[in-house]
């Protein structure tokens, strides 16, 4: 008795509380690359969903999965979802799609959940994609209406068009009504985009003239540029030639950025007439891709600060 109470402390101490882990296998799942395997993933994410604490949804290494677009639904009774991608989960190829979707996986009103993709990866088969110019092409993952998310060491190959939306081709956009938002240890290129190789932008805020709202309190830190096109760049005519930019933009920090452009212009601040205010450049250092060639700043109604900034920026006032 002695010894059964003791065991059952230490499992209680050892086990503070209802962690189940629901594998895909388990639900019907063959991950031979050929079967569909939505319907099990589906079964395995309402027992996941279901369960009393915190649960683990786990697809397995050493399988492929194909999977049909998805939906994960919340909201969910467990208070904590981890999903562990260990195997690899693969798309259908364009022509097996039978309608458009947005999203290939979309994950919908679920809290509190966390998705570590660190030994798996997820291929969206983009190539069967990409040459069809008038498609509309799905996203990999969506998560939308989800509080408490936590999305790390996802491995996203050739998505047919953005590879994680939360919200709304760029390799982060971080769309309107977002808040909040910590997004580390991205490489991405080429594309449009964030670390950012051979892409279009690099730290990129752009709003349309008319657009309502606010951009504040954003810092861009420790960047890492390979012949970007616009490493650094406040665009307040996106899309439009007018002169007022709606969107206030305030307490903009970009500190620690490095590498090397591809065009003449390396930063550009473009702010409609009311001004962007309290923006900050600080240890910025990037150079021409070809060797030696000068890069400059540009910009317009731009208030704040550049410290030890390469190219100097005159264009910023206080
Ligand atoms: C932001 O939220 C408001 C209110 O829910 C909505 O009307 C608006 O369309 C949203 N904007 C964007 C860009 O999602
Ligand atoms: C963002 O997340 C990283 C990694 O978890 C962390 O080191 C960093 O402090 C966070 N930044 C903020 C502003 O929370
Ligand atoms: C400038 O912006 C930073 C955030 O990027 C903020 O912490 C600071 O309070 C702002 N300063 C003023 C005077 O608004």
């Amino acid at each position: 008795m002695q010894r059964l109470i003791t065991f059952a402390l230490i499992f209680a101490f050892v086990s503070p509380c209802l962690c189940v882990d629901y594998n895909v296998i388990d639900f019907g799942a063959k991950g031979d690359g050929k079967t569909d395997d939505s319907q099990a993933f589906l079964r395995a994410w309402q027992s996941t969903c279901g369960a009393k604490e915190m649960a683990t949804l786990v697809i397995p290494p050493n399988y492929q999965f194909l999977l049909t677009p998805l939906i994960l639904k919340g909201p969910c009774q467990a208070s904590n979802i981890h999903i562990q991608i260990k195997g690899k989960i693969v798309a259908p190829a364009k022509n097996k799609w039978i309608s458009y979707y947005f999203s290939w996986i979309l994950i919908t009103n679920v809290n509190g959940l966390t998705v570590d993709g660190s030994e798996g990866s997820i291929h969206g088969l983009g190539d069967t994609w990409w040459s069809c110019k008038s498609c509309q092409r799905p996203s990999v993952i969506t998560f939308n209406a989800c509080n408490d998310l936590s999305v790390s060491y996802l491995n996203i190959v050739d998505s047919p068009r953005s590879h994680i939306n939360v919200n709304g081709d760029d390799c982060i956009a971080i769309s309107g009504n977002s808040s909040y938002v910590n997004v580390t240890g991205i490489a991405c290129g080429p594309g449009h985009g964030i670390s950012f190789t051979g892409t279009t932008n690099g730290a990129r805020i752009k709003s349309f003239p008319n657009g309502p709202g606010y951009a504040r309190a954003i810092t861009f830190e420790q960047i890492t540029l390979r012949k970007a096109g616009n490493p650094i760049i406040i665009d307040q005519f996106y899309y439009a030639p007018l002169t007022w930019g709606r969107v206030e933009v305030s307490g903009i920090t970009f500190r620690d950025f490095s590498g090397t452009c591809a065009y003449d212009k390396a930063i550009t601040l473009n702010c409609g007439a009311q001004g962007c205010f309290n923006i900050t450049l600080d240890q910025i250092n990037i150079v021409s891709s070809e060797g030696g060639k000068a890069v400059y700043c540009s910009g317009k109604n731009v208030h704040g600060i550049a410290t030890s900034t390469n190219p100097t920026c005159s264009c910023l006032s206080s």
